[in-house]
């Protein structure tokens, strides 16, 4: 008798974002644009906006915090950061959380990149680990702050967040499915030089990009033996701005054939919108903040969409990232995931930013070029539980508070 194959996935999964936020109001002001075609035309409404004493460090502490303070580091053996933008050549951004967390020593730890598309490699690898090794639990992180220049067309896309999820057998939350489909494309529609700290984007062409691997990725997805579009219950899909999922939802549905009208295309994706909408591209952990708003939904609070118990439900997922990688692949909601989650601490971690005007939003922005590796201590400007410091002797200092 041959042995069942092993359940793997998501077993729980949790949010942070920088403590500050802008209103696209804001820059549509400035900048003499109606503000619609932010709130509608790009589909965002709020930019997270990092404090002189927030990185992707601290997003990332405090997201993974939330798994930690639930289930202990015990068995967490492998700590997986993924980010765009990182803020060490060498060193991992996950070995200063490692150490923020009091992790185990017996741990490894490493950070990849490769745009808004590593966290999903995290995942995969994360699931080889596991199945390996079915004692193994490893912890995915994905952290970004996603920067374009100032009056850019990207500017309005720019955010801040963090999502850290825990891989593991016999998952709380979404079994991640075997099938994947794969495409990968030498191209220039986004990327950041190592001398800039701002991206660099051909705006139409990543559009275009992103629509064209979609269908790689899929098609790649049903030759391998993927499930029909029709047995997929919801989408969740990279979001730089949340209109774009719903233009690849439409391309997917258009390249399938389906006859859904619009109405029913936009109900697979509505609830996987509400996060992203409020805290702006973050690169990364876009895609995994888009499942959790899709987990969330249950049909109360703001942005709430049709609330439907998706336990047994299947997921669709399409991870891309500039340059480029992308990736096709599902998951099936597990019995009970709603007791796992914890919606209202994720809805307070949105409405308890602070507001910022458009003068403040610019002076955090150009401060960010004034480092130049001198020392510097930050201001202790915002209240979480993790904060950047400063830089001494070259070196980034992190503190926990309490
Ligand atoms: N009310 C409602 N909608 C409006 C509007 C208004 N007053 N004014 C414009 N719009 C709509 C446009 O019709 C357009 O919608 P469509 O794309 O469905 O046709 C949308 O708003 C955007 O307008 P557009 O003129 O195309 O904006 P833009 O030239 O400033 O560029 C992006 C928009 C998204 C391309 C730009 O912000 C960008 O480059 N962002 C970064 C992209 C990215 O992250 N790529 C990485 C890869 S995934």
């Amino acid at each position: 008798m041959s042995a069942q194959p092993l359940r793997i996935g998501i077993h729980d999964i949790s949010f942070a974002t920088a403590h500050q936020v802008l209103d696209l109001s804001e820059i549509a002001e400035h900048s003499g644009v109606d503000v619609g075609k932010f709130y509608v035309g790009i589909g965002q409404s709020e930019m997270s906006m990092p404090a002189a004493d927030e990185d992707i460090v601290t997003m990332g502490a405090e997201a993974a915090a939330r798994i930690l303070d639930r289930h202990g580091a015990e068995g967490i053996r492998t700590l997986l950061f993924a980010t765009e933008s990182g803020i060490d050549q060498s060193k991992s951004a996950g070995v200063f959380v490692h150490g923020l967390l009091g992790m185990g020593e017996n741990c490894r730890v490493v950070e990849l990149k490769q745009a808004c598309y590593s966290a999903t490699a995290a995942l995969q690898f994360a699931l080889g680990v596991v199945a390996r090794d079915p004692r193994e639990k490893v912890l995915v992180i994905a952290s970004d702050v996603a920067r374009y220049a100032l009056d850019s067309s990207g500017e309005p896309t720019q955010g801040a967040a963090a999502v850290a999820f825990l891989v593991t057998v016999d998952p709380g939350l979404v079994e991640i499915e075997p099938v994947t489909g794969l495409h990968t494309d030498d191209i220039h529609d986004f990327w950041r030089p190592n001398h800039l700290s701002t991206a660099l984007v051909d705006g139409k062409y990543s559009l275009a990009a992103y629509l064209r691997s979609l269908e790689g990725a899929w098609n790649e997805y049903q030759s391998r033996g993927g499930v029909p579009f029709e047995a997929i219950d919801r989408f969740c899909y990279h979001q730089p701005f949340t209109k774009m999922a719903v233009k690849a939802h439409d391309r997917l549905n258009t390249i399938v054939g389906s006859p859904l009208d619009r109405d029913q295309r936009r109900a697979q994706i509505e609830a996987s919108l509400h996060i992203n909408r409020r805290t702006g591209n973050s690169y990364t952990a876009s895609i995994y903040a888009g499942l959790l708003s899709l987990l969330n939904d249950d049909g109360t609070g703001d942005g709430a969409a049709d609330g439907a118990d998706l336990a047994g439900r299947r997921i669709g997922f399409f991870s891309y990232g500039s340059g480029s990688v992308s990736e096709f692949f599902t998951g099936v909601v597990q019995p009970g995931y709603r007791a796992l989650l914890r919606a209202d601490e994720d809805a307070a971690v949105l409405d308890d930013r602070v507001s910022i005007d458009y003068a403040r939003y610019r002076a955090l922005h150009e401060s960010v070029d004034e480092v130049r590796g001198e020392d510097i201590l930050t201001a202790a400007e915002t209240s979480g539980p993790f904060r950047f410091a400063g830089i001494t002797d070259q070196m980034r200092q992190y503190q926990r508070r309490g």
